[in-house]
Parts: structure tokens; C-alpha cells; sequence
């Protein structure tokens, strides 16, 4: 593979190497996973999938924010789904429970079984983390801080938007048939193109009213878009469901006095963004799933985004 040479296509249709991103990347690394209001409340929690990796997040009693893999340490059920508050997580299959603090309270029968200590049957940790009104996941318990991976982007972001000025609005959730880094890589296509060690920078200004826009790809699947207008913010994950098919989602927040005919301008502009956008990446699909390229040619002056993703997903695969 040379410098000019994209990633290879079978990367993008292959089980196999979806795999290995799923162990290398999606296993490490840090993804939007809703809004931090969604936990603020002691015994409140949180179920979301991370590409395939099932993540709790609950808020214990004592008020701390914990992340664990949502999986039963009995015979690997999921535990539960959605989000709420209880006392305690309950198994729907044995009805082992677990404490919001993630330890094994009870294993029915498990009193007739030698040796047995719920001690030693904990919920595995993750880690969790916000960022202004924003909830952040990796289900590697001992990831590098969020902190560390956001670097310099809330300072960027802060030159045209106040995070924490902005209200939940609407979540819209949508998919294409196309692999993930398809998806990604349709992300970086234009602007003012900035490339950062953990993320890709984009930034526009509105023809008319002169305003500034920014999208950003957090490595690897977080898409942060601010249009050039009144205060707003859309973000969510790009996640993997399958070599050949993307699920996303996006949660807008606007500023609580954005004017309703703007939003709906908005909407209507964002939605036609979104179709055309799904036709372009699921037509690249359709070409790399032919088998009879091995790559394409990146322009190395005119699309340094997505040379630098590239690059990084090919650092993070070893
Ligand atoms: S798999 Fe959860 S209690 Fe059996």
C-alpha cells in the first residue's frame, strides 16, 4: 500500500476485518453515548450498545457515575435495555441482581454451589464520562481519560458555541446500507479541512450570513455538526451493524430561544443532506463489494481528513 493508495476495499466488506476493528478500535475506544441528563439522578441508569459491545451506565446511590459491560457474569445475557431508574439490575434470565454499584447481590441456587462467592462475579467496569451536557462511553475500563482523547475540540467548538448553554431538542435516528468507515469517511469530504491527532476538523462559513459552521470526526465514530446560525449542536455515533450496514443516530440541541420557523428550515435542509448523503455511501458500497478493485487513490493535497482517518485506523489495526 502506498501513501496514495486508500485502505484496501475488502477492509469495507469483509466479517473478518470487522472483527478486528471491533476488538482493536470500537473495544478501546471512547463514542457518544446520549446525554448526561439521562443519568444525573442517583439509581437512574442507561443500556446502549457501543458497535456491538453492550454498556450500562448507572448512577449508584451514592451519586457516582459508573459504566460496566451490560452483560450477565451467569451465562451472558444482556442484561437489560433502555433507560430509567431502579434499585437494582435484575437478570431476566436467572434473575441474578446486581447492585447500581455493579456487585452480584444475589444468584438464586447459588447457596447449594461450593465455593461460590458473588464477590467474584461483579459486572466487569467500563468507563464513562461527560462532557458538557453529552455522556461518553468506552468499554475499556481502563481507557485514557475522555479529556485526552476530546484534546483541543471543546476548545475549537468553544469559538462558536456555549455546550453548555444548549437544550435537548430531538433524537433522529437513521442507518445506511454501507460499512462504517464509508459512512466516516463521507464526513470529511469538504470544508476547511484540519486534521488533529484524535480528531478531523471541518469548518465552514455561511454564504449569507457569514456565520461559522464546524463538523468534526471524533475518532473513531462520533460526528459532531454545528451550522453556521442560530446556537445548535447535532451528535452521535457512527456505529458498525455488520460489514455492509451503519446505524446512526443524532441528538440535536439548539439554544433555548432559536426561533421555531428557523428550526424548521433547519430540519428540512439537514434531512435532504441526509438523503443525499445515503445514496452516495451505499453507492460505494455497492462499488467496493464488486471484488475487483483492490483500492482506490486518495488525493493526498485536496483530502487530508481522510488520509489522516485512514492512516489511524490503519495505526490502530497494527
Ligand atoms: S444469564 Fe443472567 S441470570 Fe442466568
Amino acid at each position: 500500500m502506498t501513501n496514495a493508495d486508500t485502505l484496501p476495499f475488502s477492509w469495507y466488506t469483509d466479517e473478518e476485518q470487522l472483527r478486528r476493528e471491533r476488538a482493536r478500535i470500537f473495544a478501546h475506544a471512547w463514542q457518544y453515548a446520549g446525554r448526561a441528563e439521562e443519568v444525573a439522578q442517583p439509581g437512574s441508569f442507561l443500556a446502549i450498545d457501543t458497535a456491538g459491545i453492550p454498556v450500562l451506565v448507572t448512577r449508584d446511590d451514592a451519586g457516582t457515575l459508573r459504566a460496566f459491560l451490560n452483560v450477565c457474569r451467569h451465562r451472558g445475557a444482556v442484561l437489560t435495555e433502555g433507560c430509567g431508574a431502579k434499585s437494582a439490575i435484575q437478570c431476566h434470565y436467572h434473575a441474578w441482581t446486581y447492585g447500581l454499584d455493579g456487585a452480584l447481590r444475589a444468584a438464586p441456587r447459588a447457596e447449594r454451589e461450593p465455593g461460590f462467592d458473588k464477590s467474584d462475579w461483579s459486572l466487569l467496569p467500563a468507563s464513562v464520562d461527560t462532557w458538557g451536557p453529552f455522556l461518553f462511553v468506552n468499554p475499556d475500563a481502563d481507557a485514557r481519560p475522555l479529556a485526552e482523547q476530546l484534546s483541543e475540540l471543546p476548545a475549537i467548538l468553544g469559538r462558536d458555541i456555549e455546550v453548555d448553554g444548549l437544550v435537548f431538542h430531538s433524537r433522529f435516528a437513521f442507518g445506511a446500507n454501507a460499512n462504517w468507515k464509508v459512512v466516516a469517511e463521507n464526513f470529511l469530504e469538504c470544508y476547511l479541512l484540519e486534521p488533529h491527532p484524535t480528531f478531523g476538523a471541518q469548518f465552514c462559513k455561511g454564504k449569507l450570513t457569514g456565520e461559522h459552521g464546524q463538523f468534526h470526526l471524533l475518532y473513531p465514530s462520533t460526528g459532531i455538526n454545528v451550522f453556521p446560525g442560530p446556537p445548535n449542536l447535532s451528535i452521535g455515533p457512527i456505529v458498525p451493524n455488520g460489514p455492509g450496514r451503519t446505524e446512526r443516530y443524532l441528538d440535536y440541541f439548539f439554544a433555548a430561544d432559536v426561533d421555531e420557523q428557523w428550526r424548521r428550515e433547519f430540519f428540512a435542509l439537514d434531512d435532504q443532506v441526509g438523503l443525499e448523503d445515503r445514496a452516495l455511501v451505499e453507492s460505494v458500497q455497492r462499488g467496493v463489494s464488486s471484488g475487483l478493485l483492490d483500492h482506490g487513490r486518495r488525493l493526498l493535497n485536496a483530502e487530508p481528513l481522510l488520509a489522516a482517518f485512514q492512516r489511524w485506523v490503519f495505526d490502530q489495526l497494527g
